[in-house]
């Protein structure tokens, strides 16, 4: 089958499942073909080769597999990450945190923090890339996201300043007043899993993408109300976690009730409350 006769076939067989189908069969062939999009445009009577293997890929798009998984690769914030199943795939909004946390790690001159549920690695990296003498101790409770994480940590360059070490929350990591000042971590940064046991997903979300990344117990705020509760206890300054967007409610009666004074929220882009910053004493 030529090029457009093909894209034609997949664009088809893509409509229920992709927003952009079109789109979506010509990034899948570009993958395929190991070429440029462009290249579709510029050749497209040529001949598609190992046609049976470009129709099996279309076939896992047409069944919401999410494209990333596809292809093994998510384009986040500057780099691009591997990703495969059993990691989440990272999200935009995410890089609202991240800005948030450089701003702080510049501000205070700090030098060593800590991620809760690594994930890909997206947020450690895209941070230690950005500070090149921060030292970053990244847990997650998961050996996939754990093993995908040092591959992609490696593949920056900057995996002797992420350890990577697999704990539940920061129990693995030492409290502060165990350590020597210059190893005190000053901040913890966790996108956790926040959603509702019972939240209705996407089906592409649903069936592909790890259950320990999204879901966070019963109501779904668990997990974070437990991370706030190690953070303070371990004696750590600043708090920054990203949330759902009907959440900002219960975690500031949560706050009221555990005596946490300083803390603010923000919104992504589309003005969904996503997210908080704590800072838990002032000196
Ligand atoms: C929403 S994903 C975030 C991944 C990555 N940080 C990102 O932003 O793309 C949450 C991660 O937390 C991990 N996780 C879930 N429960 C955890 C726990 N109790 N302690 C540490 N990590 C946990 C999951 O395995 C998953 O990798």
């Amino acid at each position: 089958m030529k090029i457009n006769e093909t894209l034609k076939w997949a664009n088809k067989q893509l409509m229920q499942s992709c927003e952009r189908p079109r789109f979506e069969a010509e990034l899948l062939l570009a993958y395929h073909l190991k070429k440029e999009r462009t290249y579709l445009h510029a050749f497209d009577s040529n001949e598609v080769t190992e046609i049976e293997n470009y129709k099996a890929l279309v076939e896992r798009r047409a069944n919401h597999e999410p494209y990333e998984y596809i292809v093994g690769e998510a384009s986040f914030y500057d780099i691009e990450l591997n990703v495969e199943a059993g990691v989440l795939i990272p999200r935009p909004e995410t890089e609202i945190l991240i800005d948030l946390v450089a701003e702080i790690i510049k501000e205070e001159k700090i030098r060593n923090i800590a991620e809760v549920g690594v994930g890909s690695g997206a947020i450690s990296i895209v941070l230690a890339r950005k500070f090149p003498s921060l030292n970053i101790t990244a847990t997650d409770i998961c050996d996939i996201p754990i093993k995908v994480a040092k591959v992609n940590s490696q593949k920056y360059e900057v995996g002797n300043r992420i350890k990577i070490i697999k704990s539940n929350i920061l129990d693995e990591v030492m409290l502060n007043e165990l350590v020597a000042v210059d190893k005190m971590i000053e901040l913890v940064v966790s996108n956790p899993p926040y959603i509702a046991n019972d939240f209705e997903l996407e089906k592409n979300v649903r069936a592909y993408e790890p259950k320990e990344a999204l879901f966070g117990g019963r109501v779904g705020d668990e997990l974070l109300k437990q991370i706030v509760l190690d953070v303070k206890a371990k004696g750590v300054k600043y708090l920054a976690c990203e949330m759902g967007y009907d959440q900002k409610e219960p975690m500031t009666q949560f706050f009221n009730d555990i005596g946490v004074e300083y803390y603010k929220f923000y919104k992504d882009l589309a003005g969904f409350d996503r997210g908080f910053v704590i800072q838990f004493y002032k000196d």
